[in-house]
């Protein structure tokens, strides 16, 4: 690649985290992290999100139990490898959502509105490609997406300031990173170029 700059460098070099370290990120580091997410383009400047960052551990832990439970519950209606393989990996006693992450930030928006996904998913990379910049770790979470009609875990969402009417679009499971991924390689024929 002949152009290369800081933010080049940092798509490039961001991974998905899932062995995180127990230290938490500094105070500056998640307001650095929120701010980058509330800057994202949203679909007519709705900026309709919110983020609801969770340090607390006793609450991941809590929240980690429902989802667990949750998982038991549910009985699959489609067939997505990743939500199947989650399903059964709940089980085992050591199952966490979201990696140990010290910090997990929820992005939820306000339902019936058709850029929720997509406004939170830039708001997402946002926080990825800044966490990757500041030296830490992060990750996608989608596991409250899925469980996202739970009604054990809305009712906790809602205890943590969550609008029980706001639709659960995805999570960042953020920290200092404990083990690097390994990078995976690229699918060719994915680019097309018509000039
Ligand atoms: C929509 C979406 C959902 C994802 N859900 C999860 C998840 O629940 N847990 C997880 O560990 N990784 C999740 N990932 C991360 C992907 O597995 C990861 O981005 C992919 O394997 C490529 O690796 P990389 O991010 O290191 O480049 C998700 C990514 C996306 C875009």
């Amino acid at each position: 690649m002949s152009l290369n700059n800081e933010v080049i460098k940092c798509i490039h070099e961001r991974r998905s985290t899932r062995l995180f370290t127990e230290e938490q990120i500094s105070n500056e580091q998640l307001d650095a992290l929120l701010d980058a997410a509330i800057w994202a383009p949203s679909g007519g400047n709705n900026q309709s999100w919110l983020f609801t960052a969770i340090q607390k551990k006793d609450v991941l832990l809590h929240l980690n139990q429902l989802v667990r439970q949750g998982f038991q519950e549910w009985v699959p209606d489609d067939d997505y490898p990743s939500k199947l393989a989650a399903k059964q990996r709940s089980q085992n006693q050591s199952y966490n959502f979201y990696h140990n992450a010290s910090t997990l930030i929820i992005a939820s928006n306000k339902p019936n509105y058709q850029n929720a996904m997509a406004d939170c998913a830039l708001a997402l990379q946002n926080i990825f490609l800044a966490a990757q910049s500041l030296g830490l770790g992060s990750c996608y979470i989608n596991q409250l997406h899925w469980l996202r009609h739970d009604p054990q875990i809305r009712a906790y969402l809602l205890e943590l300031g969550i609008p029980k009417e706001h639709t659960i679009c995805s999570c960042a499971a953020v920290g200092f990173i404990g083990k690097a991924s390994p990078v995976p390689v690229r699918k060719e024929g994915t680019i097309q170029i018509i000039r």
